[in-house]
């Protein structure tokens, strides 16, 4: 099977952590019968400013007609309202119906101030909620007021929440095979809905609902007030399994949760939608640290493995995490933010040969 892959660097260190995720494709062991074409597509701040669109028409068009599946690293947004510049990851979830954004957060052995491991999934829902962008500022007596629609509908949230059953059983059946016991398949919904009752109400029924279905039912399911979650989250980060929340909350919730395991530049995510899987490092384009050879670059590979998992290459996806994670575990390359001072090359050279 040849797997033809979208390859989208974006701006800041984007341009460093996505060659090194088509480096780690490169690297796959024949033996897995798989094979990888590349497409080397534009979108991002730096497109926008030389030809007017933050995602040229080609990158969708490109995507839609040949890709499986994409990597993209990070964009740059202005810091101030820019005319015509809108953020082209949100689009091209969109556009490409990529309506779950799946974050897994995972503690290796030294990455973590926790003493249990921390083994957890977050299933956000990507396509509306807050961020369907429905906003407006008006004038009034007493100055400037500005509004935004979020949207909750019961397709969204019944996909989502089965999404995220899928991901808990499929999570239950490797645990199995591996041997390992302790955790049993849970999914935990995140709300508000003792305050917003109309639209978070919804989405915690529908995907009490979907979740109720019988292809679920060795699953159990749990529910948790977003605020009350962040602070358990923290607390007790090892008592769960898989989380599904709206867009916005579990937007929040995947970047602290990253905090749990030592830096974001470990964590990855996946915008996954029907067939099609776009792997996405968590952090954004870093300019602070752009330029240096010093960017983490574990958050992309895992991502390219997690990319694989919905295109159905499971092993592949193993064998990339496996060397991940022993890397993380020896502690020799490790870059900057981990404490080490291996750059972003080293750490992906020491996790080639390991593979
Ligand atoms: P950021 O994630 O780029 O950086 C936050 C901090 O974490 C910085 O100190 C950075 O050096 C560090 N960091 C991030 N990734 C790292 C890695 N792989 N290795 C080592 N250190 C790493 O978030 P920030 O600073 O809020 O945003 C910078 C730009 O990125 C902004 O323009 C923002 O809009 C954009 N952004 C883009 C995202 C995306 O494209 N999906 C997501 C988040 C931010
Ligand atoms: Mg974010």
């Amino acid at each position: 099977r040849t797997l033809r892959i979208g390859l989208i660097p974006g701006d800041g260190i984007g341009r460093e952590v996505i060659p090194a995720g088509r480096r780690i494709l490169e690297a796959l062991p024949k033996s897995l019968g798989l094979s990888f074409s590349f497409v080397d597509l534009e979108a991002g701040f730096e497109t926008f400013q030389k030809t007017g669109a933050a995602l040229p028409e080609k990158t969708v068009d490109t995507l839609k007609q040949e890709c499986d599946g994409a990597l993209f690293g990070a964009v740059s947004s202005p810091t101030t309202p820019t005319k015509g510049y809108s953020s082209p990851i949100v689009a091209l979830r969109k556009r490409l119906d990529l309506y779950a954004n799946v974050r897994p957060v995972k503690s290796v052995k030294n990455t973590t101030m926790f003493p249990d491991p921390i083994d957890l999934v977050i299933v956000r829902e990507n396509t509306e909620d807050l961020y369907v962008k429905e906003e407006k500022t008006y004038d009034t007596e007493n100055g400037k007021v500005a509004e935004a629609i979020k949207r909750i509908s019961e397709r969204a949230s019944s996909r989502i929440a089965t999404m995220a059953g899928d991901i808990a059983l499929r999570r239950q059946r490797v645990r199995d095979s591996t041997g390992q016991t302790g955790k049993s398949a849970n999914v935990t919904i995140t709300h508000k809905s003792n305050v917003l009752s109309q639209t978070d109400g919804l989405f915690r029924s529908t995907a009490r609902e979907a979740l109720a279905q019988a292809q679920f039912k060795g699953v159990t399911v749990d529910e948790q007030i977003v605020d009350s979650m962040v602070y358990k989250l923290f607390r007790q980060p090892e008592t769960y399994d898989v989380i599904v929340a709206p867009n916005l909350y579990g937007d929040i919730l995947s970047d602290g949760a990253a905090a749990l395991v030592g830096s974001l530049g470990l964590v990855p995510s996946a915008n996954v939608g029907e067939g099609f899987a776009i792997g996405e490092p968590c952090h954004g384009s870093a300019p602070d640290i752009q330029g240096q050879n010093i960017a983490n670059p574990i958050a992309t590979l895992r991502s390219v493995a997690l990319m694989l998992e919905f295109l159905n290459e499971e092993k592949a996806a193993a064998l990339i995490y496996k060397a991940v994670d022993a890397n993380l575990e020896e502690g020799k390359y490790l870059s900057p933010d981990m404490g080490g001072q291996a750059k972003t090359t080293e750490v992906v050279e020491d996790i080639l040969r390991r593979m």
